[in-house]
């Protein structure tokens, strides 16, 4: 049985789609049943500006993905990278224990996003 936290964010997603010259994006599937989310970031002065995503998944995937998005936006990267699945979890008031794993796919793709970015940004630096 869903929340209505989740219903609400399965039926309405929030931030999905692309952001075209994204700053950084991540990308993560889980091979146990073949879903993945896509994560992009606008950053600026070390704040997340703009994020969305894109996925392919099951309803508790959307509405996690959909949540954290809704959390990391206007964080500071060390803020976002800190949000755990357990934080997005407890912002749906809770997921059936069988759905739990479906919000590591959100929360993993941010954080590969975040080094993407880190990583753009180093080379930046080192060309200049
Ligand atoms: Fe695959 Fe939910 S069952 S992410």
């Amino acid at each position: 049985m869903y929340t209505a936290q989740v219903i609400d964010h399965f039926t309405n997603p929030r931030n999905t789609g692309q952001i075209p010259d994204a700053d950084g994006v991540g990308t993560i599937g889980d091979p146990g049943c073949g879903d993945f989310v896509r994560i992009y970031l606008r950053v600026r002065a070390n704040r997340i500006r703009d994020i969305a995503f894109e996925i392919c998944g099951c309803p508790a995937s959307i509405a996690t993905t959909s949540v954290l998005t809704e959390m990391a936006s206007g964080k500071s990267l060390d803020e976002a990278v800190a949000i755990t699945e357990d934080d997005v979890v407890n912002a749906l008031a809770g997921l059936p224990e069988s759905k739990v794993h479906c919000s590591n796919l959100g929360t993993g793709a941010l954080r590969q996003a975040i080094v993407d970015y880190l990583q753009r940004y180093k080379k930046k630096r080192e060309v200049k």
